[in-house]
Parts: C-alpha cells; sequence; structure tokens
C-alpha cells in the first residue's frame, strides 16, 4: 500500500483532553469540565456510527493522572461509573461492543464491576468497537507484552530468534484491535502522553484547539476529512 489516499479510518483513537481548562475558563470546578466531556464521548460514539468506523479508542484516565489530587480522581470514577450504568443499555441498542485497555485492576471495586457488567452486556455486538483506555499507559503496556514475551522464551514456547511485529504486538493489550488510523488530540497540545506509542506509529495525526466538551460530531467530521485529504506512505515512495 503506498501513496494511497485513504477514505474513512477503520480505527480513530482520541486523547480527550482539555476538560478542566474548559471548566477553569467558565469559572467552574474541573469537575464540571469533565461531566460535560461525557456528553462529547456520546456525540462522537454516535458520529463513529454514522461515519462507518469500526474502532474507537478512547483515552479516559492514563497512569499518571493517578497522580492528581484525590478529589478529582473520585470525581472522574464516580462519572466513569455513572456513565457505564447509564449508558450501557443505550450502547447495546446501537449495537456498540465495549472493551477496555489498562491497568483495570487499579480502578475503584464498584467502577471495575461497572465495567465488567458493561463489557458482559456488549459482548455479542457487532457494531462500532468502543475501546476504553483506562488506568492505561503505554509504556506499562509494552513493558507487559516483554515480560510476557521472556516468560514464554524462557518456557520454550517462544523462539527469541523468530520474534517479529507481529508477535510482540499479539502480547499488547490492543492485540484484538487493527492499529489506530487516524488520533486525534483536543487542546491543542503537541503530545502523546503515554498514549499507544506502538499502535500508532503509522498513524495520522490531527490536533483541535478545541477543548474536549466542544468537541461534537461536526468536529470528528472535519478530522475524518482532513485525514481523508492525508496521503499515507508507510515509507514508500
Ligand atoms: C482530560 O482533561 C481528562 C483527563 C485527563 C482525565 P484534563 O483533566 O486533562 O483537562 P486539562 O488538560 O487540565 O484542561
Ligand atoms: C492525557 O491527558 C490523558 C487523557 C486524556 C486521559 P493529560 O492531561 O493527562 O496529559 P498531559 O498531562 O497534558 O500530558
Ligand atoms: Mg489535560
Amino acid at each position: 500500500m503506498s501513496d494511497t489516499a485513504p477514505d474513512i479510518p477503520r480505527h480513530v483513537a482520541i486523547i480527550m483532553d482539555g476538560n478542566g481548562r474548559w471548566a477553569a475558563d467558565r469559572g467552574m470546578p474541573r469537575r464540571d469540565g469533565h461531566r460535560a466531556g461525557a456528553e462529547s464521548v456520546r456525540e462522537v460514539v454516535e458520529g463513529c456510527k454514522e461515519l462507518g468506523i469500526d474502532y474507537l479508542t478512547l483515552y479516559a484516565f492514563s497512569s499518571e493522572n493517578w497522580n492528581r489530587p484525590k478529589k478529582e480522581i473520585d470525581a472522574l470514577m464516580n462519572l466513569l461509573k455513572r456513565f457505564l450504568k447509564e449508558k450501557t443499555k443505550e450502547m447495546h441498542k446501537q449495537n456498540v461492543r465495549l472493551h477496555a485497555i489498562g491497568r483495570l485492576h487499579l480502578l475503584p471495586d464498584d467502577c471495575r464491576a461497572a465495567l465488567d457488567n458493561a463489557i458482559a452486556s456488549t459482548a455479542n455486538n457487532t457494531g462500532l468497537s468502543l475501546i476504553l483506555a483506562l488506568s492505561y499507559g503505554s509504556r506499562e503496556e509494552i513493558i507487559d507484552a516483554a515480560s510476557s514475551i521472556a516468560k514464554a522464551a524462557v518456557a520454550g514456547t517462544l523462539d527469541p530468534d523468530a520474534l517479529d511485529s507481529e508477535t510482540f504486538a499479539a502480547h499488547l493489550a490492543t492485540a484484538p484491535f487493527p492499529d489506530p488510523d487516524l488520533l486525534i488530540r483536543t487542546s491543542g497540545e503537541l503530545r502523546l502522553s503515554n498514549f499507544l506509542l506502538w499502535q500508532i506509529s503509522y498513524a495520522e495525526i490531527v490536533i483541535t484547539p478545541k477543548f474536549w466538551p466542544e468537541f461534537k460530531k461536526a468536529d470528528l467530521r472535519a478530522a475524518i476529512e482532513e485525514y481523508s485529504r492525508r496521503h499515507r506512505r508507510f515509507g514508500a515512495v
């Protein structure tokens, strides 16, 4: 595949950033920004379905986000739990299948239970795959993969000389999913913040200055249009 103008991305990944600044601009507490951000999630899930996108990965909480004040973490976890409880039925109706990647055992028990329940009740759906990155850090994911590969090598079930990128990727939490074609980051920051470092090697990147709570279907459509104007070369000419 060389110099092909892509059409619709199969997999979109989003770093949903800027909730706190959106709230601060309005003299509101940060948690109100997170609440408003949840509405954008609903919009974008719907938008992806309408556009025929197969996979949507949302960076919802990073490994590093555990360093935030306890009050903010609690608010985020409560919001997550509420979101899962309220939206599972809707997701199911929309044929959305929920997945999660990250160190999920670090989530509070009630969040984990709501997550497991939402994943189980949407497991047979065949439409959009929605992948939530929660307590997720790409370096941790890569370390976990390296560790399981090393164990397999020691156990004699994997030949270290035969290791290739396909085998490596099969040990990542994202093994069931294709790599993202398009990475979107809101709020204008030009960094990856430990998100899918391996998987976005050849993703097209679109950065928008809008804060996440302002990101709506039209913004998703604009990002997809920009993507479709790009020329993906994958190192070829
Ligand atoms: C993104 O918004 C949500 C999470 C990281 C959980 P932020 O909370 O990072 O908002 P800003 O970047 O401080 O504005
Ligand atoms: C990245 O946003 C993580 C999520 C969107 C969940 P951050 O706000 O945590 O990233 P930095 O701190 O600006 O790099
Ligand atoms: Mg941020």
